[in-house]
């Protein structure tokens, strides 16, 4: 097995780190704040125990998975690495300056990954020298439980790096999709968006309620959560941020955000993580 960075320890970052760990492979967890490196080993500990306590994991696999990660709060420490996936914060400077170090201190052959939800791909790799290793591996929360990798090529992506780049997601137990044009939230945020939007406006047309919406969603197509419920767990801020990125770059009615998700966003109704948003939490 290879050599994994991982640069972000949040909560992304902790996360991909373990599932490779668990796959066998050497992880080093990179980090500039100390305290956020301490924060991902503890919850890399207790997500581990979890999975040992449901018998999803032996307790020597577990072990021998934290074993295999080691931290530095130095990027040099991704020298030798075979591939390296980027989970710092979603701003493309910080991206980009993630990159251009990257690229001094890795050999070309190196594969580097980002984790971004939604910036373009292209415009990350242009920091880098050889942008043609960089490809999106968009991971998602909590990565440890979820099976889906969306994998995002970028303009100037290799062949041989996006089937690189797929071996790895799968061999730490992820199923890909490919999203061949780097475009504006990807696939699956623009899926999201797009049925979020649907409902919001029918709810806002007094078409139906938001109870309703979700029930046909979940009796009539079989999804595990309503597209309202999953707009208040994920965030209605963070939904019509992202729904704002596509429609500016595809400037399509769908991706229009809808007046109803604006005059929740204005009032802080953002859903479960303000106790108000589609739904009551109280
Ligand atoms: P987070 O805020 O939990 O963690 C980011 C970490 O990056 C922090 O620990 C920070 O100290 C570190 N960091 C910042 N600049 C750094 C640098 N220059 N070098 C090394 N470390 C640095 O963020 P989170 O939620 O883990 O997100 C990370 C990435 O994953 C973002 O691009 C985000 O859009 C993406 N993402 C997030 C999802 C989520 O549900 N939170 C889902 C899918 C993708």
């Amino acid at each position: 097995m290879g050599k994994v960075t991982i640069i972000g320890s949040g909560l992304m970052g902790s996360g991909i780190a373990q599932v490779t760990a668990v796959a066998g492979d050497e992880v080093t967890l990179v980090d500039t704040d100390p305290a956020a490196l301490a924060r991902a080993e503890d919850a890399i500990a207790s997500s581990l125990e979890r999975f040992t306590a449901k018998e999803k994991i032996s307790a020597e696999d577990a072990a021998a998975a934290r074993s295999r990660i080691s931290t530095s709060e130095s990027m040099d420490a991704a020298a030798g690495s075979d591939i390296v996936v980027e989970a710092v914060f979603e701003r493309l400077d910080v991206k980009q300056e993630v990159f251009r170090k990257l690229s001094e201190i890795v050999s070309p052959d190196t594969i580097l990954a980002t984790n971004t939800s939604a910036i373009p791909i292209t415009e990350i790799a242009a920091a880098a020298t050889h942008p043609e290793r960089v490809v999106g591996t968009h991971f998602f929360s909590p990565v440890p439980m979820m099976k889906l990798c969306e994998l995002v090529r970028g303009h100037k992506t290799s062949d041989e790096v996006l089937a690189k780049a797929k071996d790895y997601v799968e061999r730490i137990g992820k199923t890909c999709v490919v999203v061949n044009r780097d475009i504006a939230g990807f696939a699956t945020t623009r899926l999201i968006c797009a049925l979020v939007n649907e409902a919001a406006r029918l709810v806002e047309a007094g078409v139906i309620s938001a109870e309703d919406v979700d029930t046909a969603c979940k009796l009539g197509f079989g999804h595990a959560m309503g597209p309202l419920a999953t707009a208040d767990l994920t965030g209605i801020d963070v939904l019509v941020h992202a729904t704002e990125n596509i429609y500016e770059d595809t400037p399509e009615a769908q991706f229009y955000p809808p007046s109803l998700m604006r005059r929740l966003q204005a009032s802080g109704d953002y859903g479960r993580k303000t106790k108000h948003g589609f739904y009551d939490y109280e």
